[in-house]
């Protein structure tokens, strides 16, 4: 196993009791950032009118902040709480008429593929999905979609992964967004995994690409952005309906009625912690932590690493034996609370093509030993 690494449990308040090994799915906000927040919330409630009159000036100061930690172009770049949202926004915005065609792949994200199936129900239009096989190189997964939005009956709209979820892969968003562009075709980048694993997460050229601050970049939950290319920023509106409604994009996303914006105005604190981390050199470290580590378990288990192109830095798959059997959504939850109690251990369960696979994420409070106590105590409980 990866021995130069040195985890830092004390950035952190996760309980020592428990293997915490599914930061892909809700991420971990470092103390400092906690603390930051509380004072957020604590100045607020001391005297909410003045809170809420100091806001605007404060959430564009985190929103300018925020896109130019991305490298997005600061006029097109909107705060949302989530991916999910961001996503529902760029799908509400295409235009899409009775008979036209959606495409997404089939590594997209399950609730992504339901906003797609909102939209085609919507508009009368239809979803088409692009089986990309997990073992794809850039190429395949290049010529399965160019492919398919060159087609004669044509796509409106394309929503293509940049990191997937339950396939933990790295798709070829710059050249699968040049593709779309070639083929006349808007599209929509579900990068909610991007922003803290790419070095630079906003591919040039997407019509609308949208990242969680609230993953990989450990930011408090409900901090995302939303990047929309110039042609659509007139026609590009914030979900909720309130007195923004008249300003210009991306003035018009700050102001979404009463909420809690503490997460928007703590998230640039988030990347500063993972500035002084140093945290490119450390997520490579993590990186070959969670392949070590991922190759452990499937020894242990009698699983085994799929082969991928180009796996996500910090998230392994490792397949489970044929004698566990997981077939739908709830038999995924199911092993997934089992291991929870059984095995203090949290991990994603995720099925795709009919195999059944753990992803393992690691970050910067992951360690080795981690990986080894979740070896030693699946065996028995699988
Ligand atoms: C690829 C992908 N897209 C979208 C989402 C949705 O993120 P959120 O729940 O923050 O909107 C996720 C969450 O894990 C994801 O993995």
């Amino acid at each position: 196993m990866t021995s130069a690494w040195q985890p830092r449990p004390d950035l952190w308040t996760l309980d020592p009791d428990v293997l915490h090994l599914n930061h892909g799915s809700w991420g971990a906000v470092p103390r400092r950032v906690q603390e930051l927040a509380a004072r957020l919330r604590a100045e607020g409630e001391a005297n909410p009118p003045a809170w809420f009159r100091s806001l605007p000036e404060r959430v564009a100061a985190a929103r300018s902040s925020l896109a130019r930690s991305l490298g997005a172009d600061e006029d097109g770049f909107a705060l949302v709480p989530n991916a999910s949202t961001g996503v529902t926004v760029a799908l509400e915005t295409v235009p899409l008429r009775p008979g036209d065609r959606i495409l997404v792949t089939d590594h997209c994200y399950g609730a992504v593929r339901f906003a797609a199936e909102r939209f085609a129900r919507l508009r009368g239009a239809t979803v088409v999905e692009v089986p990309v096989v997990l073992s794809a190189s850039a190429d395949e997964v290049v010529a399965a979609v160019s492919s398919a939005v060159s087609a004669p009956r044509g796509v409106a709209v394309a929503l293509v992964d940049q990191i997937t979820s339950s396939t933990a892969t790295v798709f070829p968003v710059d050249r699968l967004v040049a593709a779309c562009r070639a083929a006349g075709v808007p599209v929509i980048v579900d990068g909610a995994h991007g922003p803290g694993l790419l070095d630079s997460p906003v591919p040039a050229g997407a019509d609308f690409w949208t990242g969680n601050l609230h993953k990989w970049s450990c930011a408090p939950r409900g901090s995302a952005g939303l990047v929309v290319a110039r042609e659509w920023r007139a026609a590009t509106m914030p979900p909720v309906v309130s007195w923004s409604e008249h300003a210009d994009l991306p003035g018009r996303f700050d102001w979404q009625a009463t909420a809690d914006y503490v997460p928007w105005l703590a998230a640039p604190s988030s990347l500063s912690v993972l500035d002084e981390l140093g945290w490119p050199a450390v997520r490579s470290a993590v990186s070959g932590l969670v392949a070590d580590g991922a190759a452990l378990v499937a020894k242990a288990i009698g699983g085994a690493v799929p082969d991928l192109a180009d796996p996500a830095p910090t998230m392994r798959l490792v397949e489970l034996p044929s004698f566990v059997r997981v077939e739908d959504k709830a038999a995924e939850e199911a092993l997934r609370v089992r291991i929870a109690r059984d095995a203090r251990a949290e991990v994603n369960v995720a099925m795709f093509g009919g195999r059944s696979f753990l992803r393992l994420s690691a970050h910067a409070y992951t360690s080795a030993h981690d990986f080894e106590l979740l070896a030693a105590r699946l065996p028995a409980l699988l």
